[in-house]
């Protein structure tokens, strides 16, 4: 039975050169596995509150997306030389009410995209330290900063860049080594 992957994609733009990393990454993806991406948009802001009444339906949905998945792959612009608040927000829902978090255990992936030659290393970084806290085992290496997002595709949205879409096969071989190692 394959196993599934949920992807969240820090951009909420239409045209997000992230989004369209991630699906070079399905693409280049080696066989076994169904990839879900994970609505963000319409995720309310945390609020401790709302989990002791109505809970949104939105956040209901977001843990069984992630409940439900076998590992989780974090594609994201930096905002700020920080990750996006929409996958921020995301974390905290998932990661309440106490104790039953759904990020604990999931093999994870993180992958940072900018225009810029710094290519995400702040929003990478920053998020691999709430990772680390939510106990998710993230793949080490190769490490993937993606820059000049904005050269690497044609207007169809695929990936032009010979180079990096070798990368992109070469990472999602390491993340399903590593899925399998902690399975
Ligand atoms: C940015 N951008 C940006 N880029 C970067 O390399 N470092 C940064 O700190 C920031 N900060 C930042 C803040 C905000 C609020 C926005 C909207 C943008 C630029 C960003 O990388 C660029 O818009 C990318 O194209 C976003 O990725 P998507 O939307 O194409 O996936």
């Amino acid at each position: 039975m394959s196993k599934k992957i949920a992807i969240l994609v820090g951009s909420l733009r239409k045209g997000s050169f992230n989004r369209m990393i991630a699906q070079t990454l399905v693409e280049q993806a080696p066989e076994g596995y169904e990839f879900a991406f994970v609505e963000l948009g319409d995720l309310p802001l945390y609020n401790p509150d709302l989990d002791e009444g109505d809970v949104p339906a939105a956040w209901t949905r977001l843990r069984g997306d992630i409940k439900s998945a076998d590992a989780v792959m974090f594609v994201t612009p930096e905002y700020n030389r920080s990750v996006p608040a929409s996958i921020k927000n995301a974390l905290d829902v998932g990661s309440r009410p106490y104790g039953e978090s759904v990020w604990a255990g999931k093999p994870a992936l993180v992958v940072s995209g900018s225009m810029g030659g710094i290519a995400g290393f702040g929003a990478n970084h920053h998020l691999r330290q709430s990772l680390v806290f939510l106990d998710m085992p993230v793949l080490q290496q190769p490490e993937a900063y993606i820059g000049g997002i904005h050269t690497l595709f044609d207007e169809a949205g695929n990936m032009t860049n010979d180079g990096t879409k070798d990368f992109m096969g070469t990472i999602m071989k390491a993340f399903d080594a590593w899925i399998k190692k902690l399975a």
